[in-house]
């Protein structure tokens, strides 16, 4: 999927919130080995990094675009791979994710396989938004039903594959995870006018349906997913309440 870093930046500080929350969830300790799952443009990775001394920590995203920016802020005990979440092996005293594995499908196979890459004694922390019945998220499909986007996406429209944070409890106990904390919160953001949110989304969720689209129909999808929101949301400013799960288990050390 293609990512545009400069459209993503221009909503920093709402995106910086939920990752201090998710900082926060973090037991620390010196020396950690962290893996930051979806790391885009590496600005918050290496934020991670400041806050855990003596750690080694590689961010991992699939997008050649985001990680182009993640690479200049590479530095000693900060490095950059292109690599799947997916593809991901090996065994993590912290597996880190803020905001992208609502992109992966089926969780109900990959937090178990998320679990597996924690360390004993370590721990995983995750962050991702749960928006996906809100209004304005709810509307991106039905433009996607309309003609002539219907036609051109060949009815393909995105299903999330967010869970309810009962979900992710359950499966983190059945992973064998220790210390379980599971829940949703929502952000109260205040955005400017309904353009500041179809900028919002342009920047993360109509980006696989740019994907999709021809190039020449982006614009119309935009202007029509405009008008559409304007009907919703007829005066200034648009409050846009934007939730969010987090979840954080740890491993037991069967070494004591
Ligand atoms: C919304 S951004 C979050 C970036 C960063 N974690 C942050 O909080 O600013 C989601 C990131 O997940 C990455 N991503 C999506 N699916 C992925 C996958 N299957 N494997 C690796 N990275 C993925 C995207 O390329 C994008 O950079």
């Amino acid at each position: 999927m293609s990512w545009n870093p400069e459209l993503y930046h221009k909503f920093r500080s709402e995106r910086f919130a939920p990752f201090e929350d998710l900082i926060g969830l973090i037991a620390v300790r010196e020396g950690l080995s962290v893996i930051d799952l979806g790391c885009g443009t590496g600005e918050l990775t290496s934020m991670l990094a400041d806050r855990l001394p003596g750690s080694d920590v590689l961010g991992i995203d699939s997008s050649p675009e985001m990680l182009e920016h993640a690479k200049s802020k590479e530095k000693e005990r900060l490095r950059f791979e292109l690599r799947t979440i997916e593809d991901v092996s090996g065994e993590w005293d912290l597996v880190f994710s803020n905001a992208a594995i609502q992109w992966v499908e089926d969780h109900a196979m990959l937090i178990p396989s998320l679990f597996a890459l924690v360390s004993p004694g370590g721990q995983i922390a995750v962050q991702l938004p749960s928006n996906h019945p809100h209004e304005t998220q709810m509307l991106v499909p039905e433009v996607a039903k309309e003609p002539p986007f219907a036609d051109a996406l060949k009815g393909w429209s995105r299903k999330s594959p967010v869970l309810s944070i009962n979900a992710y409890a359950e499966l983190l106990f059945q992973a064998g995870g220790m210390n379980i904390n599971v829940f949703e919160k929502v952000f109260p953001h205040v955005m400017r006018d309904t353009d500041a949110v179809t900028d919002w989304l342009s920047g993360t969720m109509l980006r696989p349906y740019f994907d999709r689209l021809p190039e020449e129909l982006h614009g119309r999808f935009l202007d029509r997913y405009r008008e559409r929101l304007r009907e919703i949301y007829p005066s200034d400013p648009v409050f846009y309440p934007f939730r969010r799960i987090f979840f954080s288990a740890m491993k037991t050390n069967l070494h004591g």
